[in-house]
């Protein structure tokens, strides 16, 4: 199965080829173009961010099948195309529509299938990429149940997976999503949107002992997050320091005691989840993945934990939105016997929510 992917549901533009034969990644080309525009409103603008994909795209996918064809001529993608997949939500609604309708007019002009993608899904799938860009996805057997923490921008979720398309909600965030306290965070700091990157490389400098943070339902047996409350603190912490403002090793200590309150609440609310649920394998997704310390805390305490459970995440490159992780969960979205989505119908689901 051939797949071209198309993910705009936020402030990146990207398409991605995909061919997938026996299990096997044969080929895979990704291009990612992040709008650079917003880091001057200090956050994503949604109207900003359509216009931005409408000029981004085609340009984009004239060089994905440069790239695939090895020819200057966009209409030799085609032939080498089986199905189309496109983030149909959730996300800002002008931005997916822009993605959602190149799909479908590629769809209709090309007579391909055409897949709608859940991008928490998406994101999800990003796990089972070779890190290489080639070679084995991982076999569903001794995989599931999976536990999946979820942490992106606008998303912190616990779901338990049965299988490829089967998810259950167990918890959510009641308010900010990690990547927002990160990028809340940053922003109260002056480093800048987005902030999570920033915070990470300030954070290697600082040390994650010297501010003691809120960790928010930390104690709590539920499944559910809250971060408000530490971006709150955070901003009176401030507010009472500001004559430490320009000195860099404050800043890289609060950088660091902010991240390590946000791992130590993530990673043990996914242990005590995986624990309850008894599941075979924890897995990790979503922009804030791509953060070394949460990938290295969780990793080590799944290893360390009595239940022999396997840990899976996104190589870094498919951490934060990618076109390519779009194209593998249209992959396992369609069965072989189906005619996928309409293209003429398919409307953009800004609100799509998995496993409740
Ligand atoms: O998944 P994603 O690319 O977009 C959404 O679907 O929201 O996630 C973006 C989020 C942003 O909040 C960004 O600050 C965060 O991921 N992020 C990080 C890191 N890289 C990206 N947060 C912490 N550490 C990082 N290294
Ligand atoms: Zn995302």
């Amino acid at each position: 199965m051939r797949i071209l992917g198309i993910e705009t549901s936020c402030d990146e533009s990207s398409v991605a080829y995909l061919d997938i034969r026996s299990g096997q990644v044969r080929r895979s080309v990704h291009l990612v173009s992040t709008q650079e525009i917003h880091r001057k409103y200090g956050g994503v603008v949604p109207e900003v961010a359509a216009r931005e994909h409408a000029v981004t795209l085609p340009p984009l996918l004239f060089e994905l099948a440069e790239r695939v064809t090895g020819e200057a001529d966009g209409r030799q993608l085609g032939r080498l195309v089986d199905l189309i997949a496109a983030t149909r939500g959730p996300g800002l609604v002008t931005s997916l529509r822009v993605g959602l309708d190149t799909a479908r007019t590629l769809a209709a002009a090309w007579g391909k299938r055409i897949v709608g993608v859940n991008h928490i899904e998406a994101h999800v799938c990003s796990g089972f990429l070779p890190a290489s860009g080639e070679g084995p996805l991982p076999r569903g057997r001794g995989l599931f149940p999976a536990l999946v923490l979820v942490v992106s921008g606008g998303h912190t979720e616990l779901l338990l997976m049965s299988g490829h398309r089967r998810f259950r909600l167990l918890g959510a965030t009641k308010d900010d999503a990690a990547g927002e306290a990160f990028d809340k965070t940053a922003k109260l700091m002056g480093l800048g949107y987005p902030g999570g990157p920033a915070i990470s490389a300030l954070a290697r400098k600082g040390n994650p002992r010297t501010f003691e943070f809120p960790r928010p339902l930390i104690h709590r047996s539920d499944h559910d997050f809250s971060f408000s409350g530490l971006k709150t603190a955070v901003r009176y912490f401030l507010r009472d320091r500001q004559e430490n403002l320009d000195d860099e090793r404050f800043l890289a200590d609060v950088a660091a005691s902010v991240e390590q309150a946000i791992v130590d609440v993530l990673v043990t609310k996914t242990l005590r989840a995986a624990r309850a649920e008894r599941v075979r394998t924890v897995m990790l997704a979503g922009g804030v993945a791509a953060n070394r310390k949460l990938r290295q805390e969780l990793k080590e305490q799944v290893a360390a934990g009595p239940l022999k459970m396997r840990y899976v995440e996104p190589p870094l490159d498919y951490c934060t939105d990618n076109a390519m992780m779009v194209a593998l969960a249209a992959y396992y979205r369609l069965r072989p016997w189906s005619r996928g989505d309409s293209w003429v119908g398919m409307e953009a689901d800004p609100s799509w929510e998995l496993g409740r």
